[in-house]
């Protein structure tokens, strides 16, 4: 299995993002994740279109764009344009999922399927072959910085024993209160792609990368 870490930007220092994004770079992260938040579908505002335009000539890092937006079809193109190549979407914020990923796929990108922790595991069955990539939020979404939810290492295992059985090659990302000390837990329930934020940003970032690479290197 392919093991990839993506710091997430939310928790990156702006006054010097462009290096910062190069010292994970440097030291094996290969995406980065980019957090939209529309103050709707959760309650804070992040950043959007400009940003990932102008950050995008700056990294050969995957950008991988977690779209936290209500009906996010409205802007799958316009993230397409600027440089995304993963957009992943929530089920709970679509009024159409099939349509919202089919549009992603029309624009060339791959598709992520996100959902929060009170939804369950098998609203994603629907959607299986549409899928490119399971985002299984380990946090309530719009904040960094929280504690990880221990319940989801069975919703992990449970998202990774669906994927087994569809015979398809879907990634599994695990998003929210990951750090050195539980990265481990989630490797073992069945997560390929992880996402840290305060673990890779708070502190020394190309460090902070290092160490998280060398447990995933493990797996
Ligand atoms: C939360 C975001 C996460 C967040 C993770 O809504 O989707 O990507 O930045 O941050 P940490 O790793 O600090 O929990
Ligand atoms: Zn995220």
């Amino acid at each position: 299995m392919n093991y990839i870490l993506a710091p997430s930007l939310l928790a990156a220092d702006f006054q010097c993002l462009a290096e910062q994004m190069k010292q994970t770079e440097e030291n094996g992260a290969k995406y980065l994740h980019f957090d939209v938040m529309d103050g709707m579908f959760v309650p804070s505002i992040s950043f959007g279109v400009p940003v990932l335009k102008s950050i995008k000539g700056a990294t050969n890092q995957v950008m991988d764009v977690h779209l936290m937006v209500q009906e996010p079809i409205r802007y799958v193109k316009d993230f397409a344009q600027a440089g995304a190549d993963i957009i992943t979407v929530h089920l709970e914020a679509c009024s159409d999922v099939g349509n919202t990923l089919r549009e992603i796929k029309a624009c060339g990108k791959k598709t992520g399927l996100s959902i929060c922790p009170q939804t369950e595991a098998e609203e994603l069955l629907p959607y299986m072959d549409l899928t490119d990539m399971i985002l299984v939020m380990s946090v309530q979404p719009g904040f960094g910085g929280q504690k990880f939810i221990v319940e989801s290492l069975e919703k992990i295992r449970k998202v990774r024993d669906m994927i087994e059985k569809s015979g398809q090659t879907i990634d599994l990302e695990v998003d929210g209160g990951i750090y050195q000390e539980n990265v481990e837990e989630v490797l073992k329930a069945g997560a390929n792609v992880i996402v840290a934020g305060s673990a890779v940003f708070g502190g020394n970032p190309g460090e902070n990368t290092r160490v998280m690479m060398e447990r995933l290197k493990q797996y």
